[in-house]
This record gives C-alpha cells, sequence and structure tokens, in this order.
C-alpha cells in the first residue's frame, strides 16, 4: 500500500477538517499527519474519507464542527453504506467479522480524540467532572442521569456490583455457562472469598427455554440473577425483560451483563426492568476502548455497597479529626466513579455516541441484523456439515452467530479461524467453557459480499 504523502495531507486536511473547537488548525496538522495519517491509513481510504468530511453541510456540522458527515437517507442503498464503510480506517482489504470483541472506531471520532488529548496537553487542562457522556448515553438506554457512572470496561461494573450486592454466606447467585471471564471471575472470586454459591444454568435453544432454565434454578437461597443480554459465545439475545419480571416477582436482585446491545440494538433499562446494567462503548457502539457505564436503578443505590471510593465519590474527608472521617457520599451513581478520569476518552466516547445517533440506531440495526440473518441462511445450507448454535428465531438472533464444524476434526474450529486469518478474514473462537465455536459478527460496516466470501472459504474448508 503507498504512503499518503505528507504534503498532500496537510492540504487535504488544512482545508477539508478542523478539528473541533480547536482554533490553531496550523500547529496542530503538522503534528497531526505524522501519527494521525500514518502509511498504513490507505491513501484511497484516507482520500474518500477526507472527500466526505469535505463535502456539503449536513446533519453531522453541529457533531462535528467543520467536520461534515454524509446525509444518509431512511433507506440506505450499498452505495450509501460503502461511503460509511470509507470513514472507517480498516483496511479495505480486510474482513473484519469480530466486532463482538472490539469495534472500529470511526475516522472523526478519533480526529476529534486527538485533539482532545492534545488540547489537554497544550493547555494543560486537567479533565474536570462533567456529565455530557452521561446525558447522552441516558438519553439512548432510557436511564436517568443520577443512575449512570462511566467505568473504564464492562469488568470494572460487574465487579461494582458483585461486591456491592450484601450477600451472605452460601447465598446463590445464578449465572450461565456461557459467560466470558469477565462476567464469570468476579463472582468466582466472591464465591472462593466469601463463600456465596453459584449456579449455572444452559442458555435455551428459544428465549422461553432460556427462561425456564432459570426458572427452575431458582431456590429459597437465590439472591441475584446476573446474565448476560446477549452473550459472548454465540450471541443469542435474552429474554432479559422477562427474566427481571421473573427476578422481581421472586424479591431477586437482577444483573444484567450489557457488553453486546449498546450500538447493536435499540433498549431501554427501565422496560427491561433490572436492577443494574453494565456495558462499554468499545463494541458495537465503536467508541474508543477504555470507556465502559454501569447503571444502577436508583430504587437500590443506597442498598449498593460503595466498595472503592476517592475523588468525587463523597462530599469531603478530614484527617484531622481522630479518627479521620468523611461526609456522606454523592447522592447519585456517580459515586462509582473516582480519581483522575481520561478526559480526551469519554470526549471521543460523546463522539462516538453522535455519530451512532447520526447514522440512525435504526438503520444501523436494520442493516446488521440482516447481515446475520443472511449469513445464519446460508450457513443452514451446509446441512450436517455444521452445527447452528445460535437460535434461528428471530427475537433471539443479534448480529452474531455461533456454529461448530461436524467433522472428524477436533481442532476443525480453529484450524478453520486460522485458515480465515491467512485470508484476513477476522473471526473469534469460542473456547470458553468448552463450547468450542466459530463466532461471527456482523455490524453496519460489513457487507453481503464479505459474507459471502466468508461462505467462500467454509466450503473450501469442508472440501
Ligand atoms: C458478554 C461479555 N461480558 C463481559 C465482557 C468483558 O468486557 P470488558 O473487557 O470490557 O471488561 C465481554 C467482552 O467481550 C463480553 O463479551
Amino acid at each position: 500500500m503507498r504512503p499518503i504523502p505528507e504534503d498532500f495531507g496537510q492540504i487535504l486536511l488544512c482545508n477539508c477538517v478542523s478539528f473541533g473547537k480547536y482554533k490553531k488548525s496550523k500547529p496542530l496538522i503538522t503534528f497531526v499527519l505524522p501519527t494521525l495519517l500514518p502509511p498504513q491509513l490507505e491513501r484511497r481510504k484516507f482520500l474518500s474519507a477526507a472527500a466526505l468530511l469535505a463535502i456539503s453541510p449536513s446533519l453531522g456540522a453541529e457533531i462535528f464542527p467543520k467536520t461534515t458527515m454524509p446525509s444518509l437517507p431512511s433507506m440506505p442503498n450499498e452505495e450509501d453504506w460503502n461511503t460509511i464503510r470509507n470513514l472507517f480506517p480498516l483496511k479495505s482489504d480486510k474482513i473484519f467479522l469480530n466486532n463482538g470483541t472490539m469495534g472500529i472506531t470511526p475516522l472523526p471520532v478519533l480526529h476529534y480524540m486527538q485533539h482532545a488529548f492534545l488540547e489537554t496537553a497544550e493547555n494543560g487542562s486537567y479533565p474536570s467532572h462533567n456529565d455530557d457522556l452521561q446525558k447522552l448515553l441516558g438519553g439512548l438506554i432510557g436511564a436517568e442521569l443520577d443512575e449512570l457512572t462511566i467505568t473504564k470496561n464492562v469488568s470494572e461494573g460487574t465487579n461494582h456490583v458483585c461486591w456491592g450486592i450484601p450477600l451472605k454466606k452460601k447465598d446463590e447467585v445464578i449465572l450461565t455457562t456461557h459467560e466470558h471471564v469477565g462476567g464469570a471471575l468476579p463472582w468466582i472470586n466472591r464465591a472462593r472469598l466469601e463463600g456465596i454459591v453459584i449456579k449455572t444454568i444452559n442458555p435455551g435453544k428459544t428465549a422461553a427455554e432460556t427462561l425456564k432454565n432459570i426458572e427452575a434454578a431458582i431456590t429459597k437461597k437465590t439472591r441475584v440473577i446476573a446474565v448476560p443480554h446477549i452473550p459472548c459465545t454465540i450471541g443469542q439475545i435474552f429474554p432479559v425483560k422477562e427474566i427481571c419480571a421473573l427476578a422481581r416477582s421472586k424479591n431477586i436482585i437482577s444483573a444484567i451483563d450489557g457488553a453486546h446491545p449498546l450500538g447493536m440494538l435499540s433498549f431501554n433499562v427501565k422496560e427491561i426492568g433490572c436492577d443494574y446494567y453494565y456495558g462499554c462503548l468499545h463494541k458495537w457502539a465503536l467508541g474508543p476502548l477504555g470507556v465502559g457505564f454501569l447503571y444502577i436503578n436508583k430504587t437500590i443505590l443506597d442498598q449498593t455497597r460503595c466498595t472503592h471510593i476517592a475523588a468525587y465519590s463523597n462530599t469531603d474527608f478530614n484527617m484531622n479529626a481522630t479518627p479521620p472521617t468523611m461526609g456522606g457520599l454523592v447522592n447519585t451513581a456517580h459515586r462509582f466513579t473516582y480519581g483522575t478520569y481520561c478526559g480526551p476518552l469519554w470526549s471521543g466516547a460523546v463522539k462516538a455516541l453522535e455519530f451512532y445517533k447520526h447514522i440512525g440506531p435504526e438503520r444501523i440495526e436494520k442493516r446488521s441484523r440482516g447481515l446475520t440473518t443472511t449469513l445464519q441462511n446460508k450457513l443452514l445450507e451446509f446441512g450436517n456439515k455444521i452445527e447452528m448454535l445460535t437460535p434461528t428465531e428471530e427475537i433471539s438472533r443479534g448480529c452474531q452467530i455461533g456454529f461448530r464444524i461436524k467433522n472428524n476434526n477436533p481442532k476443525a474450529n480453529q484450524e478453520f479461524i486460522s485458515e480465515c486469518n491467512k485470508k484476513r478474514i477476522i473471526l473469534r473462537y469460542v473456547g470458553e467453557s468448552g463450547i468450542d465455536c466459530v463466532r461471527v459478527s456482523t455490524h453496519y460496516y460489513n457487507n453481503e459480499t464479505e459474507v459471502e466470501r466468508l461462505i467462500e472459504e467454509l466450503k473450501t474448508f469442508l472440501g
């Protein structure tokens, strides 16, 4: 791939892209170019992205000041989606079908963050807490401002919840056999240290069956049901609304691992009716790595122990008193976010959510779920050469498919994934709890041609 000539980039960027609020464009651009436009950013992709950013003012103008975004028709065609795809730095010879691990952050968001880091350093401006991210996020998922706190990832939210719920020895917690390590270890650790008891259920082939399996696991000692909204393994959507209603009816706390839904599906935590919901922005919301969130229903905030606190968690403290004292915790879920935080990263997260809103949650969901449906149908045509693990019922199918290759080779799934890797098709192997399957994630920047390429690879592999 030919590197972009620096002078060309400078001219184009000076003309097309002003980095948000940043006023002194010249020194910024001189600084930005070697880092922001590395040789690996393909010339063709850069040109089309820059051209897009330069087109006439549209909806995006106020989101990324002076960086215009393409406006999309309500039913975008393939050309429109290609236009969007060119806003992503992902190399065009790479077929990235592993969004479930990490989403690709679009160029305007990366540009904005670069600007924010630079501005922080130039002005020596220590980031002071503001509510921009919580407000935007709360609007998207139906949480009130006081019920949301920002974390660094899903696992941090899981730990706050796991250790925050007062539990005694022998109290039971229901989890699934399809947990991610981040969803499993905090609870296993608490079981190890404090003697709580973990019961696991298998996800069913349908939403109704999953609910039934959970119901069957409930005993008089069950205190918490902590399950994923969408497990990382085979990506089925759990009937979380029904699960939380069941929990509530039995006075059981519900804690939902929402690593995947944000940016994939529209959902509302109040409609789900959960006590806790924790997720991240670096997967389907395509935000920067290192930003997550935790929702705590306000009715349960004061019953939730705050085991880790520091600056911003409480009102004051006095080291001259004997013994030293502290004031009360702040009256909101923000008490769980403590100490110095990465302001530019949070600004990037805000921009990622604005980008998401600009492309349009409905359009995104339709596109990504449509691609997954196509993929699942094509995989089902392989008949008994594969085992389809993701449910085929529509309410349970999101944007990820898990399947197993059925032949005599015990390493077939791993070998297929590494063959695909060699062809620059990126998939995820699911080894958790011996599930042993291939996971394919499709987001809106993927397309049918890429799905077809994967199918062709599978045909070749199966011989
Ligand atoms: C369902 C689920 N829960 C938890 C996690 C852990 O997320 P994080 O690495 O952001 O802590 C993941 C990560 O892939 C996940 O898929």
